[in-house]
């Protein structure tokens, strides 16, 4: 069947096999059933960090399991397990409905809860690191189930352990965050987000409004899915040290970047920007117009072409400033 559906970059690629399931014993009898027949498994949740650039051969598993569930609460926070095949937006809204704080600044992230823990989803201050306290995964060569606490998660910038030493060997069943019930603790540092709340007219933000400052934000700047094919950030921000960085400044007086401590994270997007890259397109793949750290698929693009446009910007950017930049998202 084809992926096109199952992949916010909606390339349109092919499995030989596809199958969605709702539950472990479904999840359970797909292993089994790639194993016997000698399938290569590929797990797909949300689709939305992912680019393929060939066919699958072998087996499509797509995660669709449901559910949002309380397990402990104390006068000051509640403890929400949601299950890896929900919408993270959905479920994101779902917490700030009931007024459970620590979520709002990760409003409209695409994909599902089970991809977050991944690579450490975070915005505007905040990542799920901050908040996740652990999470169940089954191991796929044995079935058995682990529970793996917030330090056994390794989490990192848009890294965690399931990147790297255990990549491919664990999927993710369900993910626990504790969440405030009363006192609820703002991030509002950065200078969006201020100047958002100031033109909505919030003096005193409440966790609501600073997930609605977000949303206004994300939609400003970042291409919808289901409008434009794109997985957010292409690229990750390099972390080179506060040296380089100096040097680079000499000559490039306006680069962004933050610093912390002896390293600073350059803004990818203004490097891209700056080395003329945004809003250029060829054929259907491009860079989006108004966030050049976003490659987006016009309508049919290949995966190819959008990876050979992300190697050209790679190469360029070594080029011009001696950065490596590195790829966020997956590419199969
Ligand atoms: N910039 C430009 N030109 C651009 C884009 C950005 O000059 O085309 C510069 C500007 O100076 C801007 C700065 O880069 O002030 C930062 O831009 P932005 O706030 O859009 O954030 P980002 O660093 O490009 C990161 C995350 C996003 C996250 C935002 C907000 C990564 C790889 N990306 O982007 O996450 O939403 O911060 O916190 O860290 C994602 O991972 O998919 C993603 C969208």
């Amino acid at each position: 069947i084809s992926l096109r559906p199952y992949n916010t970059f909606g390339i349109d690629v092919f499995s030989e096999y596809f199958v969605e399931v709702s539950s472990l014993e479904e999840l359970k009898e797909a292993i089994q059933y790639g194993k016997e027949q000698n399938l290569s498994i590929l797990f797909l949740n949300g689709g939305s960090n992912i680019l393929f650039t060939k066919d699958w051969n072998g087996l499509v598993v797509k995660i669709n399991l449901k559910g949002i569930e309380i397990v402990r609460e104390t006068e000051d926070f509640v403890w929400v397990k949601v299950q890896a095949g929900e919408n993270w937006h959905e479920f994101v809204q779902f917490t700030l409905a009931k007024n459970y704080g620590g979520l709002q600044n990760l409003s409209l992230i695409p994909g599902n809860a089970g991809t977050a823990p991944m690579q450490n989803i975070g915005a505007y201050g905040v990542e799920i690191k901050d908040l996740m306290t652990e999470l169940t995964a089954m191991e796929i060569s044995t079935g058995n189930l682990r529970v793996f606490s917030n330090a056994d998660c390794q989490f990192g910038y848009r890294e965690s352990v399931f990147k790297n030493e255990l990549k491919n060997q664990f999927v993710l069943l369900d993910v626990t965050f504790q969440l405030s019930k009363r006192n609820h603790v703002l991030h509002t540092e950065y200078g969006a987000i201020q100047s958002e709340l100031a033109n909505m007219g919030c003096e005193k933000p409440t966790i609501q409004d600073v997930s609605r400052a977000v949303i206004q934000i994300r939609q400003s700047k970042l291409p919808d899915p289901n409008e434009i094919g794109n997985s957010g950030s292409f690229f990750k921000n390099p972390v080179i040290s506060a040296q380089k960085f100096e040097e680079i400044k000499k000559n490039y007086p306006n680069i962004s970047g933050y610093s912390s401590g002896d390293s600073v994270k350059v803004a990818a997007g203004w490097l891209i920007e700056n080395a003329g890259w945004k809003g250029k397109q060829f054929g259907d793949a491009g860079v989006h117009e108004k966030q050049a750290l976003v490659l987006v698929n016009y309508g049919n693009a290949t995966g190819k072409e959008i990876y050979d446009l992300s190697q050209s910007i790679i190469d360029s950017i070594q080029f011009q400033y001696g950065i490596t930049l590195e790829r966020e998202v997956n590419i199969i």
